[in-house]
C-alpha cells in the first residue's frame, strides 16, 4: 500500500486546525491511512476539568473503530478489523509533535510495532518510539484466573 505523507499531513493539519485546545494553546491535529484504505483523523479537546483532556490520537483510535470498516469490493469479507498503516501527527504550526506516551501505547494496538509513525526525520516504526511494548499477548498469557 503506498502512503502519500503529503495528503496525510495536510488531513493533520486540518484536524489540528480544528482541535479545541483553550488551555494549554497547543493544537493537535493526527491523520492515518487505514489498512482498509481510509483517511481518518483526529484532534485534541481539552476540558476545564484538565485531566480530561482527549489527545488527538484518542480521536483518531475513536475514528478508527468508530466508523467501522469500509465494505471491501465483492468477492472479498471483512475479517480483521482495520488498523492503522502510517500516521502523521503535527501541532498547529504544521510540524511533526512526536506523540506523548500514552499515545504511544493506544497507537501501538491500533497499529502494531511496524506502524509508520512521521517524525521530522521522517518516518520510522513505532516500535522505534516505544520498544519492547506491553501487549494483549503479555496481557492473555500472564492474566491469573480467579
Ligand atoms: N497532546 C496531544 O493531543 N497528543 C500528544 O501526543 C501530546 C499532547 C495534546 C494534549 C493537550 O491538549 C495538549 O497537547 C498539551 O499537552
Amino acid at each position: 500500500m503506498s502512503i502519500d505523507w503529503p495528503v496525510l499531513r495536510a488531513a493533520a493539519s486540518t484536524a489540528a486546525d480544528r482541535a479545541y485546545a483553550p488551555y494549554s494553546g497547543l493544537r493537535v491535529g493526527a491523520a492515518a491511512l487505514t489498512s482498509d484504505g481510509r483517511i481518518i483523523a483526529g484532534s485534541n479537546v481539552e476540558n476545564a476539568s484538565y485531566g480530561l483532556t482527549l489527545c488527538a490520537e484518542c480521536g483518531l483510535v475513536s475514528a478508527l473503530h468508530g466508523a467501522g470498516a469500509a465494505t471491501p469490493p465483492p468477492p472479498a469479507t471483512p475479517t480483521d478489523p482495520p488498523k492503522l498503516v502510517a500516521v502523521s501527527i503535527v501541532a498547529g504550526d504544521g510540524a511533526p509533535l512526536l506523540p506523548c506516551g500514552r499515545c504511544r501505547q493506544l497507537l501501538f494496538e491500533a497499529g502494531g510495532a511496524v506502524l509508520l509513525v512521521d517524525t521530522a526525520q521522517g518516518p520510522v516504526e513505532l516500535d522505534r518510539l516505544l520498544p519492547a511494548a506491553f501487549s494483549g499477548t503479555d496481557l492473555a498469557s500472564r492474566r491469573e484466573s480467579r
